[in-house]
């Protein structure tokens, strides 16, 4: 009981301190979404966010090649946006996009993601801000269903591995 003491003071004294410097680390990063593929995806946003340094304020329409839904949003918001989308679904860049070119639509969930984000907003706008018995707001984002997985799960318990059900790829 004795020893106890002291060696929890030890204890507590280590934690605090791995934690206070961690947060002033987390103050220096852009974003920090927590995931397995995060470090992957810092990797080509720091490639983007040096290319477009001085443009982060810029339409992305103006910088970027093919901005189609996201029309108005600066540069850096897009890139935030796109390591969002990552994280929702549990994915790197590499899922949507063909690495040597960004701009391409070739990518099979390139052009699924533009549907998406439509659906997502047909959802808020038309059906979640007339739900009547709910406070205002109530909002959707890809995070919602996609718990970071490709595919949310859609008839009983969580599917398989990093959520990609089986089914025939089109
Ligand atoms: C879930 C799919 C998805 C993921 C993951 C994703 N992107 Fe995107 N990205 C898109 C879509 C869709 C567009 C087109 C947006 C539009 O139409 O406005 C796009 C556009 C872009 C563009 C603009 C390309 C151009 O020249 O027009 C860049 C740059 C980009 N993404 C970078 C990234 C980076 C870096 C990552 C990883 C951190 C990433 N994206 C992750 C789907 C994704
Ligand atoms: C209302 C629920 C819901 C929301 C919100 C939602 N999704 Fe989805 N998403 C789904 C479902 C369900 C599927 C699986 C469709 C199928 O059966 O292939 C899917 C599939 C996808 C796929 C294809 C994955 C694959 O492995 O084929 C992509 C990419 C995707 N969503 C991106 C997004 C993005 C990005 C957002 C936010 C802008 C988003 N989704 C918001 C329900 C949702």
């Amino acid at each position: 009981m004795k020893l106890l003491i002291p060696v929890l003071f030890v204890i507590i004294g280590i934690s605090s301190f791995v934690s206070i410097s961690s947060n002033t680390k987390k103050d220096n990063t852009v974003i920090a979404w927590k995931d397995t593929m995060m470090a992957d995806r810092e990797k080509y946003l720091k490639l983007y966010r040096d290319s477009i340094s001085g443009k982060e304020n810029e339409p992305a329409e103006a910088v970027f090649k093919n901005i189609k839904v996201l029309k108005g949003k600066s540069t850096e918001q897009v890139l935030s946006i796109m390591n969002s989308w990552g994280h929702a679904l549990g994915v790197t860049c590499k899922f949507c996009h063909d690495l040597n070119d960004f701009a391409s639509e070739k990518p099979r969930h390139f052009n699924q993601t533009r549907e998406m984000f439509d659906m997502t907003n047909q959802l808020n706008r038309e059906i979640l801000a007339n739900l009547k018995t709910f406070r205002q707001p109530v909002v959707m984002g890809c995070i919602s269903c996609h718990n970071e997985m490709k595919e949310p799960p859609h008839d009983g318990p969580k599917v398989q591995g990093n959520g990609a059900r089986p089914r025939p790829r089109n």
